[in-house]
């Protein structure tokens, strides 16, 4: 029995490995990462990839196979909002190809290779969850202040391809869930050029809101499977 978290070095990523182990004990928690992590938890797997793409994930699905493991969960952090080249976007003349495209790839394209080749990992007689973090702004009928077009449709995109895959997957797998979750606001690389303009009770520390996420993640069922929820487990309109 395992639960894996991919994105395992950010901030939420960190957090969420070590809820995992704390409130599942008798699960093998794996942690799947690009980058070598220094902070390593007793008895947590840590496996380290070159990158998200289809041949490095079908290769990490195989030798996860032939461990012998069922997987039972999957949180995946993988995301992004800015890094040294790309910021996101205030103004539609701030709009560039590149910054577009590398958004959806991260927060869309990627998260969706990791659902493909941890699928026919999932037992189809247990009770498993997929998860991938999300955000509000991806939220289309929540979109009140404009601004990040990248960020926000790339999440959108995000939400889209998780509830079509739930779609499928109802079919042939009845008891897994997937579920597309909003942290809320927190204290990670991530949020930290936009961190001034949030208050200070509405930026949570990781540890929280890795509590928070693992506590939808106890109250999802299958029937759930598809929607986007807040970090209180409330369903968020697309
Ligand atoms: N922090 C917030 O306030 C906030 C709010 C709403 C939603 N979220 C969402 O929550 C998730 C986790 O965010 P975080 O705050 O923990 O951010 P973070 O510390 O920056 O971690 C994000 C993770 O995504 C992966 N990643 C980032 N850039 C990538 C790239 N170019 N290619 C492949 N993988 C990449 C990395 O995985 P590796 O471990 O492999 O490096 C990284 O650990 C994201 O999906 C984010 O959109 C966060």
């Amino acid at each position: 029995m395992a639960m894996v978290v991919f994105g395992a070095a950010g901030g939420l990523g960190q957090a969420l490995t070590q809820r995992l182990q704390e409130v599942y004990p008798q699960q093998q928690i794996v942690a799947v990462s690009r980058q070598p992590l220094d902070n390593r938890l007793p008895g947590v797997r840590y496996t380290q990839l070159g990158c998200y793409d289809d041949e490095t994930l079908s290769r990490w699905a195989e030798d996860f196979k032939n461990s012998g493991a069922t997987l039972e969960g999957v949180v995946s952090t993988i995301g992004m909002l800015h890094d040294d080249e790309t910021f996101p976007e205030k103004q539609l003349s701030e709009l560039h190809s590149s910054n577009l495209e590398k958004l959806f790839h991260v927060n869309a394209v990627i998260p969706m290779l990791v659902l493909k080749h941890c699928q026919p990992l999932f037992d189809k007689k247990t009770n498993a969850f997929f998860v991938q973090l999300s955000a509000k702004v991806g939220s289309i009928e929540e979109n009140y202040l404009g601004g990040w077009y990248s960020y926000r449709a790339s999440k959108a995109a995000l939400n889209m391809l998780l509830k079509t895959a739930a779609i499928e997957l109802k079919r042939s797998h009845k008891k897994l869930v997937l579920a597309a979750v909003h942290p809320g606001t927190t204290d990670t690389k991530l949020s930290k050029p936009f961190q001034k303009r949030v208050a200070e009770d509405k930026l949570y520390e990781p540890q929280l809101s890795a509590k928070r996420i693992v506590d939808v993640i106890n109250g999802l069922e299958p029937s759930m499977s598809g929607g986007l929820f807040h970090w209180d487990g409330k369903k968020l309109p697309y």
